[in-house]
């Protein structure tokens, strides 16, 4: 299956901003039909007339918010009686949680757990099936260099979370490969995109110097050429890649110590 090829339809979640926006752009520049999903229905909306106009493509609008565990099933229901099939999905919704444990409220815990773990397995769930029966299909989800860190204070979620979400893309890619289905867990470091203004800023945002960030275009472009190769890890950018490689042979104890300050 190549992008450039058939006229195939992407979806993308947490498409109203960033990485996520920056898939659909990089999919309707292939000739992808998108489906975009995310809270917020006025950007999704803008976004979809703009792609539409720029580059002939479908864009069908889905705003969902993905804390209510409902939302997968009834995406995948409206799709179904619109008899659209998804070829290409993308679990990119997300958000940061700084602070300790305990000082950040329980649904903000409960809502990363939901948008972070649950919904992203569950669309795959749903979906890959159908992906299946075509013998056909792209999974990329969206992890972050975060799963590849030691464990350390103020991170006792978001980083479990995105490791999790690596492993399972690892696991799925094994599950699926024999059905011609390529599965990619994109893992970036630091990109320009509305993550940190959503999190609240956070002290790394400020202290990180300019040339550790990634443009979030060239993200997904990369991630794009990743999942069409069939590689299980994606990690944008030759410091990222370093850092991972980094921390994987480094002792625990001391990567503990280095991420810890
Ligand atoms: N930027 C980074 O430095 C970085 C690094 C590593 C990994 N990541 C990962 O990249 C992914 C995309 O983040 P980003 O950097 O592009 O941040 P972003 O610009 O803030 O975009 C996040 C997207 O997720 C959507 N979203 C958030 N909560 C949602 C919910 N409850 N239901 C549905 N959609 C929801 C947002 O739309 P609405 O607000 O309209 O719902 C938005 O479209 C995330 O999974 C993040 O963890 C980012």
């Amino acid at each position: 299956m190549s992008v450039s090829q058939t006229r195939m339809t992407a979806l993308i979640t947490g498409a109203s901003s960033g990485i996520g926006q920056a898939f659909a752009e990089e999919y309707a520049k292939r000739g992808l039909d998108l489906i975009v999903v995310a809270r917020k229905a006025d950007p999704l909306q803008l976004l979809a007339d703009r792609l539409g106009a720029q580059h002939g493509v479908t864009v069908t609008v889905m705003p969902g918010d993905l804390t209510d565990p409902e939302t997968p099933l009834r995406i995948f229901d409206q799709l179904s009686a619109r008899h659209i099939n998804v070829d290409i999905l993308v679990n990119n919704a997300g958000f940061g949680v700084p602070g300790n444990l305990c000082d950040v409220a329980w649904p903000r815990h409960r809502d990363t757990i939901e948008v972070m773990a649950s919904a992203p397995v569950r669309l795959c769930h749903l979906f890959a099936p159908a992906m299946q029966k075509r013998r056909s299909g792209r999974i990329i989800n969206v992890a972050s260099l975060s799963a590849f860190l030691p464990p350390h204070a103020g991170g006792t979620l978001y980083y479990p979370v995105k490791s999790y979400l690596a492993q399972f893309s690892l696991a799925l890619r094994a599950e699926m490969k024999a059905d011609g289905i390529n599965v990619t867990a994109l893992c970036p470091g630091f990109t320009h995109t509305g993550f940190q203004d959503a999190a609240g800023g956070t002290v790394e945002s400020v202290a990180i110097p300019k040339w550790m960030w990634s443009d979030a275009n060239d993200v997904a472009q990369a991630a794009i050429r990743a999942v069409e190769r069939n590689k299980p890890i994606c990690i944008p950018g030759v410091f990222n890649k370093a850092v991972a490689v980094f921390f994987k042979i480094m002792p625990g104890a001391v990567g503990r110590f280095i991420v810890g300050r």
